[in-house]
């Protein structure tokens, strides 16, 4: 189970990009994340995997808080994490 509580990120001290953001997806399910471009759609998705470093929150994998995690835990956790990036530079353009 992921669930994401009051998930919060500002790039800049100022913009709130993303403000209390929560949800839950069981294991097999199916999640969509839709909205306008700008909407935070990558920040929570790299929020995730600690890609970047959010400003408040808790994300629970299996009820481990991957915001808590020291490096090396982190980079264990990745492994059960898959994530394919919008720009995937598979190859130069
Ligand atoms: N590295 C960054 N530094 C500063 N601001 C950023 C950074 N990345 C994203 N932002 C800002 O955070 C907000 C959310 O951006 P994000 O890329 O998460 O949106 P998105 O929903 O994925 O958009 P799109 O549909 O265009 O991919 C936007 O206002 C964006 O300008
Ligand atoms: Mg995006």
């Amino acid at each position: 189970m992921l669930t994401v509580n009051h998930l919060a990120k500002s790039y800049d001290g100022e913009k709130k990009n993303l403000t209390d953001v929560s949800f839950q997806v069981a294991p097999s399910e199916v999640a969509v994340i839709i909205g306008p471009s700008g909407a935070g759609k990558t920040t929570i998705l790299r929020s995730l995997n600690q890609l970047i470093k959010d400003d408040d929150g808790e994300i629970l994998l299996d009820d481990v808080d991957l915001r808590q995690l020291n490096r090396a835990e982190l980079r264990r956790a990745r492994c059960q994490i898959g994530m394919i990036f919008q720009n995937y530079n598979l190859i130069e353009p």
